[in-house]
This record gives structure tokens, C-alpha cells and sequence, in this order.
């Protein structure tokens, strides 16, 4: 009706659509995600982080012999983005699972584990269905969600919420930036606070604070990503490459340009190149390599060596600055980005991505907030 399409347009402000929007709003979504749950620095040091809905299960998380992480979709994808991170301050080993593949394999959940719950609607019927069977199986069961009051956030033991707003286009964007850092928070709140992992803790505290100023300047790229997305806006396929902290960036930038530009795009995790991908490889398809500073560098520098000897077409995601040392062997695009704490470095490289999937669907034509088959929340299995 004319009313509801007004109500809409209201919502949407000068945004044409919810996707837009919510990629636009992650400075403050991101701020409200951290809201009230960071100390920093002062007397209080092992105060860093005060997750209100978890503390009095602290003790439990962190004497469990292993973390498991289930999710689907994007919510998986953020899962993997902050196993790293919770590896290493925790020091509890971490898997990451997919709802309905742990589900078809009956895959085994003891009670000594710890099942930590991601969905943005808390309404996922798989996630839901892997909940009932943790639980079954008596592991602690914690929920992080947007949605308070949803199934899964009533269902679980304890949990946090990620407090990033209302999200209303199909394809998640905010939601995924805020599971991140309420993954980041988890693993500070998890993890002992030694005096060998003080100055680590302190930088990623650090860079928590900035992260929302951090987002608002790789906003910045719209316009060059809406470049990007008319070069690309013909081809067949993208392929992007990450590893490390950023694996989960090329699988969630793929998953973006399919599921809204409706273009194949798959996800490669670079250290697996050489084991297939490389043949894809000609001077024609277009492939994104995600190459911004951290301990992988080096790598992924012989990654983009290896691309360009097979001529590939090279779009590479680096750190401000770092264009000449990162496109070694060959030319190639650039997309840089400001630098955060490696370990929060995802959060900034979706953004750019985003960006492209967002203007590769406008103007490839396609539907951005209700892509063809799909739904925001799927109930049913
Ligand atoms: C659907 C949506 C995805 C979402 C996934 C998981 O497939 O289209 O955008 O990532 O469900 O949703 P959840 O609400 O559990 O995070």
C-alpha cells in the first residue's frame, strides 16, 4: 500500500535501500555492540571487558575442554573470523561448525564443551535444531544474537546480544561486524588475564575504541567500489582469496556477491591455491586477494607472486599505503584499507566488499534487500 511504502521510506532515510543503509550505519552500530562493556585501562585491568549476560558462567567457559561454534550463513562466517583470536586468549581449542552439518553427522557434543549459539534472527531452524541437540547432550549452551526474546536467546543457558539494530535487508551486513566484536569481547573476557598477554589485551581494547572511527573512513570507498562494481558488472564469476584472520572475509565477501548480485563468487582460503584453485587461473576471470598486514603477509605475498605468473586479473586488498609491496610480480587494482589489530582487521576488510556487492546488485538490476530465493530468517529445514 502508499502507506506502507512511505513507513519504508522513512526507515530507509536517504538511503535508497536497507542494504545501503545498514553498511552505512556500521560506525554506530558498532558503537552500540561495545556499549557499556569496556573498560580501559585505569585500576581495573582485569575489568577489561564486562559481558553482563555471561559473567556468572565465566568459570564454566573457560575450565570447558573445547568451544564450539554453530551457525549458519553469515553468522557462521563471523564464527570463523573470531576462532583465531579466541585460540589464542582463551587457549581452549575452538571448532567452528555449520548447523546442519553437525546435525546430518550426529556429531559428537560432550558436557564438558561449550556450545556457543550465532544467529542474528535467533530464529534459525537448523541453529535452533543444534541447540535442542547440545543441550540434549548437556554442554554449557550460550547464545549470541540480535534479537532479544528470540528462540535461541530464550533456549540457551546465557548469552550476550549484540545490540546492533534492527536488521532488515536479507543479506547480513551490521549484524556480521558486531558478531565479531562480541566474538573479541568473549575471547578478552575468556581468557586469563596474564602479565605476558597484558599488552596484547590492551592493543585489542585499543583498537575496539577506534574500530568505529576505522569503519567510517573505509566507508570512504563507496564511490571507488561503485567503480570497481561497473568493471565487473558483466563477468561470470569472482573469485576472492584470504587466509588467517581474513579467510573468513573471502568466504563472506563471496558469500555477499552471490547472494545479492546473484554472481558465482566462492571463497578461497589462499593457503589451499595450489591444491585446485590455480587452475581456475587465465588472464579473464577476475579474483580478489585479501593481503592487508599481518603474519600472513608474507604468504600472501607469494600468493599474488603465483597469481601474477598465470596472469591473473588482480584485485588486491591491502594496507593503506602498502600498494607497492603488496602487488609483487605484476600490476594489479588496489583496494586499501586503514589498519586495525590484526585480529580485528575483518570488521574493516568486509566493509569494501560489501560496498561491491551492494552496487554490483543495483547495477546489475537485481533486488539488494530480498534477493531472488531467499529469506532473512529461515524456520523451516
Ligand atoms: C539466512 C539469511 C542469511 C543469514 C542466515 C543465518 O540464510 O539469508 O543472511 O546469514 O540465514 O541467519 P541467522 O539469523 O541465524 O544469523
Amino acid at each position: 500500500s502508499v502507506l506502507e511504502m512511505e513507513v519504508e521510506q522513512i526507515n530507509k532515510g536517504k538511503y535508497e535501500h536497507y542494504m545501503q543503509k545498514e553498511i552505512h550505519e556500521q560506525p554506530e552500530s558498532l558503537t552500540t555492540t561495545m556499549r557499556g562493556r569496556l573498560i580501559r585501562g585505569g585500576s581495573c585491568k582485569s575489568m577489561s571487558v564486562l559481558l553482563g549476560g555471561i559473567k556468572d558462567h565465566l568459570k564454566t567457559i573457560r575450565r570447558s575442554r573445547r568451544i564450539v561454534f554453530i551457525g549458519c550463513g553469515t553468522s557462521y562466517n563471523a564464527a570463523l573470523a573470531a576462532r583465531p583470536i579466541l585460540e589464542e586468549l582463551s587457549g581452549i581449542p575452538v571448532s567452528v561448525e555449520i548447523a546442519s552439518d553437525l546435525l546430518d553427522r550426529q556429531g559428537p557434543i560432550y558436557r564438558e564443551d561449550t556450545a556457543i549459539f550465532v544467529s542474528q534472527s535467533g530464529e534459525t531452524a537448523d541453529t535452533l535444531q543444534a541447540l535442542e541437540y547440545a543441550l540434549e547432550n548437556g554442554a554449557l549452551c550460550v547464545g549470541i544474537t540480535n534479537t532479544v526474546g528470540s528462540a535461541i536467546a530464550r533456549h540457551t543457558h546465557c548469552g550476550v546480544h549484540i545490540n546492533a539494530g534492527c536488521e532488515i535487508g536479507v543479506a547480513s551486513t551490521k549484524a556480521y561486524t558486531s558478531q565479531i566484536v562480541v566474538m573479541a569481547m568473549l575471547a578478552l573476557a575468556i581468557g586469563d588475564n596474564t602479565l605476558s598477554s597484558q599488552a596484547r589485551r590492551e592493543a585489542i581494547i585499543d583498537g575496539l575504541f577506534d574500530l568505529p572511527s576505522k569503519v567510517k573512513e573505509v566507508l570512504k570507498l563507496d564511490q571507488e567500489m561503485k567503480n570497481l562494481a561497473q568493471l565487473l558488472i558483466a563477468e561470470q564469476s569472482l573469485l576472492v582469496f584470504g587466509r588467517g584472520y581474513n579467510y573468513a572475509t573471502a568466504l563472506e565477501g563471496a558469500l555477499k556477491v552471490k547472494e545479492v548480485a546473484l554472481m558465482h563468487s566462492e571463497g578461497i582460503l589462499a593457503g589451499e591455491m595450489k591444491h585446485g584453485p590455480l587452475a581456475l587461473v587465465d588472464e579473464t576471470l577476475p579474483i580478489v586477494v585479501v593481503a592487508t598486514q599481518d603474519a600472513c603477509f608474507s604468504k600472501q605475498q607469494s600468493v599474488i607472486q603465483q597469481l601474477h605468473a598465470r596472469k591473473g586479473r588482480l584485485i588486491v586488498m591491502c594496507t593503506k599505503g602498502d600498494a607497492a609491496s603488496a602487488c609483487v610480480g605484476g600490476s594489479c587494482r588496489v583496494i586499501e584499507v586503514p589498519q586495525v589489530e590484526d585480529c580485528l582487521q575483518p570488521v574493516i576488510n568486509i566493509v569494501p566488499l560489501q560496498l561491491l556487492a551492494y552496487h554490483l546488485t543495483v547495477l546489475r538490476g537485481y533486488n539488494v534487500d530480498q534477493p531472488r530465493n531467499l529469506a532473512k530468517s529461515v524456520t523451516t529445514q
